[in-house]
């Protein structure tokens, strides 16, 4: 039975660079699986790049990706669980750690664009940890590249190998609908944002598909079809669950086109819960005993309860309400009567929850990011990475009154993933660093509205912070003497290096050969 369960758990995110189409994507997933019964139900939680980042307006939006941060549905015999990212770049983090729950990844492509910013770093995530990628491209219905020049780039850029499964013919208003490389039928486009569409199936080795398409198309795709398969090896699923091959498709998510296809494909290959690795040993998902570990804290919006909500993913056994387990950090025993799974928008209590799941549990501040729950093992889930951040500013006490309130506050905000802090070593002050603009906003904000804390920033220029270690003890100790001004700690204690300037960096690596210099926290 516990096996069964987790077999039929299909856990993943959809990515993508924004406006590439994942709202629109996710929406006609959640219309397959039954969850809404129309289009536009599903709200977009990007946060719009025109607004002057106004902060209430990110709150009001947030509040909209709080509640659909998982979604989740039955879809045949598997039990689908979406986890929602945000689509605004300055929350890239908490879309990284996000995939760290995620068994695979659909990567949304626009057509037109191709590959974009976003797309690779996203790729690369997966790629730290052979995640394995479906890529879909999306807005076929609009003039797209060459499909060919698609492949080429998609594998240049993202640095993997591609393998269609479907293929268009043609794009824009031209667009004709897509071929079916593994199912081997035709599916002609007939563009409807409402309902799911009827398959209409043509043999393409018959007179019925130049009637439908027109004879030089018709040509065409045989041709078209005849290289891909002379040119791509046959579509090979070990490959794609180790993460070295990406299958694409092709369609328009708007117009719910080719997204079926997408989806069946998807929850035949792609992987049930995986084994994950923790620091002491590997944790197999159908091992009996529960264990789990936080990826994602979210504030209520609420200001009048300061509750969060930590995101657990389950790896292994079966959790269940109100069991006692065993919380590792803080070596002690917790009892949660109300965890939540989420149904598109809305939050139910749970009983349990297996392998694979994701379970949201009220927090007051028990919980950091990279937490582990087990049934008593001391066991120790490997922590998230934390990327070099790209902005910084110096924060400051703007109320003396408050000066316990904002030190909590701080605490409390970094233990969530918000930003992350440093000290300077020389100066003694604190330096927050971020890869964007908006977290800023966002901790000023919730230090005054949840902390009653008020804070100030103020510049300071650097061009990177990066971590940094030696087996030559002489030398680090050199380093830190020479880079005194630069030099300070992390949250952990560990050695952080402030380059200035990128020119600074690149001699620092060259004077001192022995240091590495890391850019992700975890090395
Ligand atoms: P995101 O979550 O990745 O940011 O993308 P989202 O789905 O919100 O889509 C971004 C824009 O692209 C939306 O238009 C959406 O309607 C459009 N779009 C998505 N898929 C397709 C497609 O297959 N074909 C075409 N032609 N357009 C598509 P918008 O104008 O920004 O928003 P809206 O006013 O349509 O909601």
């Amino acid at each position: 039975m516990a096996n069964q369960e987790i077999e039929r758990r299909r856990t993943f995110a959809i990515v993508a660079h924004p406006d590439a189409g994942k709202t629109s994507l996710t929406e006609k997933f959640l219309l397959f699986g039954g969850q809404i019964q129309v289009a536009g139900a599903v709200k977009s939680n990007k946060i719009k790049k025109t607004a002057t980042s106004d902060w209430m307006d990110i709150e009001k939006q947030r509040g909209i990706s709080v509640t659909t941060s998982v979604m989740e549905f039955d879809y045949k015999d598997y039990k689908v669980n979406i986890l929602d990212t945000p689509g605004h770049q300055d929350f890239a983090e908490d879309t990284y750690r996000t995939l760290t729950a995620v068994d695979s990844v659909i990567i949304v492509v626009d057509g037109a664009k191709g590959v974009e910013t976003q797309t690779r770093k996203l790729m690369e995530v997966c790629r730290m940890r052979n995640t394995p990628v479906i890529i879909f491209v999306n807005k076929m219905d609009r003039e797209a590249k060459d499909p060919f020049d698609l492949m080429d780039e998609l594998e240049e850029e993202l640095v993997i190998q591609v393998r269609p499964l479907t293929w268009p013919i043609e794009s824009g208003p031209r667009f004709k609908g897509v071929y079916n490389l593994y199912e081997h039928n035709l599916n002609l486009f007939q563009p409807s944002k409402q309902v799911v569409t009827e398959k209409v199936e043509v043999d393409i080795h018959t007179e019925e598909l130049d009637n439908r398409i027109g004879r030089d198309l018709a040509d065409r795709l045989r041709g078209e079809l005849e290289l891909i398969e002379g040119v791509y090896p046959d579509f090979d699923v070990d490959g794609y669950l180790k993460g070295e091959v990406a299958p694409v498709f092709f369609g328009s998510a708007l117009n719910n086109f080719g997204v079926e296809e997408l989806l069946n494909t998807f929850v035949e290959i792609a992987p049930s819960p995986r084994p994950v690795k923790a620091e002491e040993r590997t944790v197999m998902p159908d091992e009996p005993k529960f264990t789990g570990f936080i990826f994602k804290i979210t504030a209520n919006i609420d200001p009048n309860h300061r509750s969060c909500i930590a995101f657990c993913k389950v790896c292994s056994g079966k959790f269940s309400r109100n069991v006692p387990y065993y919380h590792v950090r803080h070596d002690k025993t917790l009892r949660f009567s109300s965890p939540t799974q989420f149904m598109a928008q809305r939050k139910t209590t749970v009983d349990e929850a297996w392998a694979g799941d994701i379970i949201g549990l009220p927090d007051n501040g028990t919980f950091k990011i990279g937490d582990t729950l087990t049934e008593g093992e001391h066991l120790h889930f490997r922590g998230l990475p934390s990327f070099s951040p790209e902005m910084f500013k110096y924060i400051e006490n703007a109320d003396p009154m408050k000066q316990k309130q904002l030190a909590k506050g701080i605490d409390q905000l970094m233990d969530e993933g918000v930003a992350q802090l440093f000290v300077n070593q020389f100066n003694g002050r604190k330096i927050i660093g971020t890869v964007g603009q908006l977290q800023f906003e966002v901790i000023q904000y919730r230090l005054e509205h949840e902390y009653n804390a008020r804070c100030r920033w103020e510049p300071v220029s650097l061009y990177k912070a990066c971590w940094i270690e030696s087996d030559d003890p002489a030398e680090l100790d050199a380093f830190k003497k020479r880079k005194y001004q630069y030099m300070a700690k992390d949250r952990e204690g560990r050695d952080v290096f402030l380059a200035d300037s990128g020119y600074v960096l690149q001699m620092a690596q060259m004077d001192f050969k022995h240091i590495k210099f890391h850019f992700t926290s975890e090395f």
